[in-house]
């Protein structure tokens, strides 16, 4: 059999390594050949990576071999030949010390995997929360066309009749035991019913918030974020995304025409209508950076501030992502964005459409879970940056999962050296503490923990829950689940084990929140911050070798991204030379 030349109207990057008859092309074809394709699938035509973040170590990701599947019937029907690759999957529940801290590992795999093998574009499989943002941020790096594909939120839990949130309900049951409100029978029994079937948490947690950061973004087709992973209607988003990137290829539409400032400035708005993850900033930024946008804390207050959370859903509200989807989904939200002015319409999406385009005919369909414009869930439902001399770089807060009353505050700090020790005294009922303190935690940042851990929603000393509180004021330099709420001060910057002014904050100063004024106060002399920054040594050492060494050593500030420093930016596509 003689080789075919290409057919595909331009010669494909896929071709340096299958177009030809050299001992070289005949090698990279041969081998391949080996799983039963036939000659013919190496004439010219699209080869398309799916990238699969498929893992039973990522529960939220098991069922994606079967979405994987789907992806492959729309690139063959659209005259691709689709190449499944695993990379490395960061589960949320189970990693340790931290999913984060394998984000951006992630994200070099997915970077190198693409470059490094003859694909011509790829099919981005995600789902768990650090899944969505370290796929996007590798293959932006890399800048070949490029489609998402979620695999979508878990069906609703319920116990007893009442919905079980995705992490919500853990930690709420979790305080109802401290508080003597719930039995630990009653509480192993409703461990059956939170997650009741494939996909990822079903609350507006990071994994769904990060799923509709995506969409907003214009890096999936319209309505993806919701459909939940049991529903047909997956398995469909999975086949026309695999015909679309296709035709992107052929189009050559890559992530840097779809990732403008706009894009960004929609999907920061959106954060704020959904009710969205704090951790959706972090990812944001990283991501932003790997295609040279600018995306800064700022950003965040000043586009979030007038948008209004519509969205009912935990831990903000009351409903769960089967019933957005059911309600109409996004498409829904994004489309009262842009009748509030608040849209860039014009953005390009990979479905080749504007922004616009994909949502102008979306209709709510439940009320009550996508709320009517002039009865939102919160009124300012974006991310407020807090700053001053305890949070120099910045701090967030998420003032829809907040309580109002403790929006301006001034109390007495309760001082946690780190997670250690704040596990081993919150249970003491002779902690001198009450309602009124600001609980204080440190060394819970990128570096500190390792990876910027999800604590900073720390819980409350039962002496306190027993009183019938339910929300303290607590800053650390930590994150927090997006399935989580209260007054909670988090991605303080620069962190403790920086040498942030949060490492000198001793038991007894006094802290002073203004949310509206966007102010965290330490009211301490800064005669007497500057000394003891000046006496401060950090008690962790750095680890000795290994990954955890290169993260230490390179891993950004939460307030740009946490990316490592020398992954920042786009590198391209282009290898330098032939393997052989
Ligand atoms: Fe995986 Fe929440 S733990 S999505």
């Amino acid at each position: 059999m003689t080789f075919k030349p290409a057919i595909w109207p331009r010669k494909l990057r896929s071709q340096e390594w299958f177009g030809g008859d050299s001992r070289d092309h005949i090698y990279h074809r041969s081998w391949m050949k080996n799983q039963g394709l036939p000659a013919d699938l190496f004439d010219g035509r699209p080869v398309i990576g799916i990238c699969n973040t498929w893992s039973q170590l990522t529960p939220c990701n098991a069922h994606l071999r079967d979405l994987a599947e789907r992806v492959k019937h729309g690139i063959y029907e659209a005259g691709g030949l689709p190449l499944e690759f695993p990379v490395f999957s960061t589960g949320e529940s189970a990693l340790r010390p931290t999913a984060m801290m394998y984000r951006n590992l992630a994200a070099m795999d997915v970077e190198e995997a693409i470059r490094a093998n003859p694909l011509d574009g790829v099919a981005l499989l995600v789902g768990c929360d650090k899944t969505t943002p370290a796929l996007l941020m590798g293959a932006a790096s890399v800048d070949l066309p490029a489609i998402m594909v979620s695999g979508g939120p878990m069906l609703n839990g319920w116990f007893r009749g009442e919905r079980v949130g995705s992490g919500t309900a853990l930690w709420q049951m979790s305080e109802d035991i401290k508080a003597g409100k719930m039995s630990r029978e009653d509480f192993l029994e409703a461990e059956q019913s939170m997650s009741r079937s494939p996909g990822s948490c079903n609350t507006m947690g990071t994994a769904s918030s990060m799923a509709s950061m995506v969409e907003a973004l214009g890096m999936t087709l319209s309505g993806n974020a919701a459909i939940p992973a049991v529903d047909s209607r997956r398995r469909v988003m999975g086949h026309v995304s695999g015909r679309r990137i296709v035709e992107m290829v052929k189009d050559d539409l890559k992530p840097s025409d779809v990732l403008t400032r706009d894009a960004f400035e929609n999907a920061i708005r959106t954060n704020g209508a959904i009710g969205g993850s704090t951790n959706a900033v972090i990812h944001l930024m990283a991501i932003a950076g790997r295609v040279g946008i600018d995306l800064t804390l700022d950003d965040w207050d000043r586009l979030g501030r007038d948008v209004p959370t519509i969205v009912n859903l935990m831990p903000s509200g009351k409903y769960l992502m089967e019933e957005f989807f059911y309600a109409g989904g996004l498409p829904v939200v994004i489309k009262r964005l842009g009748e509030a002015g608040l849209l860039h319409r014009d953005t390009l999406t990979v479905s080749g459409e504007t922004a616009w385009h994909q949502v102008k005919d979306a209709t709510n369909f439940n009320e009550d879970v996508i709320l009517p414009a002039d009865a939102p869930l919160a009124e300012q439902g974006g991310i407020a940056v807090l700053r001053g001399n305890l949070a120099p770089n910045g701090a967030v807060l998420k003032p829809s999962a907040a309580s109002p009353h403790l929006l301006t505050h001034r109390g007495r700090a309760v001082v946690f050296e780190n997670i250690d020790d704040y596990k081993a005294r919150i249970d003491d009922d002779d902690l001198d503490i009450d309602e009124t303190c600001v609980m204080v935690l440190k060394m819970c940042g990128p570096r500190g923990y390792p990876g910027m851990s999800e604590v900073g929603n720390m819980g409350l000393p039962p002496k306190v829950l027993k009183k019938g509180i339910t929300d303290m004021v607590r800053i650390s330099d930590a994150r927090m689940s997006g399935t989580a709420y209260g007054t909670v001060i988090l991605h303080t910057s620069p962190e403790a084990a920086a040498g942030g002014p949060l490492a000198i904050v001793r038991n007894g100063d006094m802290i002073e929140l203004d949310m509206p004024g966007r102010r965290i106060h330490l009211d301490v002399s800064e005669a007497e911050i500057a000394r003891r920054l000046a006496e401060w040594k950090n008690p962790v050492a750095p680890p000795a070798s290994g990954y955890a060494r290169l993260f230490h050593d390179h891993v950004q500030g939460a307030d740009t991204g946490a990316d490592f420093d020398f992954l920042v930016g786009c590198r391209g596509n282009a290898v330098p030379r032939d393997s052989h």
